[in-house]
């Protein structure tokens, strides 16, 4: 389980999080909603430590982030950022690669060969795995990143907007492999947090829902509980239409 606790950030001195509170619950899929700005890439980059946590706590699985030593995080807990900034000159292939640093620390063996072998044809990166990073469109390039994410081959993966830039084929197919993988009935489950925008993707495959609106929690639960007409138009500001289709949610948002 990831514990959020009382946690506040401000960003040059504005406040960005608001006394943010709550449990992601460990193996499944917890989607991450609300509009931009809401404070969600800062909440997630702060669980995995890429910005420093300034007040209140993160405890991942009873150990508390900020004392950590960092490969031991790394080991823990994978995060693919919203913004990914392209190293050039890199190939897929290598980027891949770049997830089992924390396992290798330099000197990969089989094990490491195979996990990024692994990622590669989960996200359909065999064709591409050779081509520079800057030489891939949009939706070819973020699935690479995804990919080393995979391969990093921690038990939490948090994704900051995996399906962007994300074809219906390409975005169904990671929600399948990421549900897939976090099972409970697994002998390792992984634990996936992701940033999603796509609502009906949340609806479809996510285990649990947690809706962040002007840096604080404005709901978390079922999507069954959460992606109702009350709910969603509170979180968005605007009139939302919800059917049920064969027992799931299908937000009407787009009409
Ligand atoms: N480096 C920064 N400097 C100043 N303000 C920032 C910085 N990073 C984020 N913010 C502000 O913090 C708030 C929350 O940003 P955050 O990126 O966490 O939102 P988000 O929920 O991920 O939004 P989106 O859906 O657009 O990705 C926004 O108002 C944003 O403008
Ligand atoms: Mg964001």
């Amino acid at each position: 389980m990831i514990e959020i606790r009382n946690v506040s950030h401000r960003i040059n001195g504005t406040p960005i999080l608001h006394d943010v509170t709550c449990d992601i619950p460990r193996s499944g899929i917890t989607a991450l909603i609300g509009p931009n700005g809401a404070g969600k890439s800062t909440l997630l980059n702060l669980v995995a430590r890429l910005l420093p946590l300034e007040q209140g706590a993160i405890v991942v699985d009873g150990e508390d982030v900020s004392r950590t030593p960092s490969r031991d995080l790394a080991l823990r807990l994978a995060i693919v950022a919203q913004q990914v900034g392209i190293a050039s000159r890199l190939r897929v292939q290598d980027l891949v690669g770049f997830g089992r640093w924390p396992h290798h620390r330099g000197r990969p063996g089989p094990q490491d060969a195979a996990a990024v072998a692994e990622a590669i044809s989960d996200f359909g990166l065999e064709d591409l795995r050779h081509r520079f990073l800057d030489e891939l469109s949009g939706g070819q390039q973020q699935r690479a990143f995804v990919a080393m994410g995979f391969a990093q081959g921690t038990d939490w993966l948090l994704l900051d907007e995996p399906l962007n830039n994300l074809d219906m084929f390409h975005a169904r197919a990671l929600m399948a492999r990421v549900h897939a993988q976090t099972r409970p009935s697994l002998d390792r489950p992984r634990s996936v947090v992701m940033v999603v925008h796509e609502i009906n993707y949340a609806a479809g495959w996510a285990d649990h829902i947690v809706a962040l609106k002007d840096g604080q929690v404005s709901a978390s639960g079922s999507p069954k509980d959460i992606l109702t007409p009350a709910t969603l138009s509170a979180l968005f500001g605007m009139e939302i239409r919800v059917e049920q289709v064969e027992g799931r949610p299908l937000i009407m948002h787009h009409l």
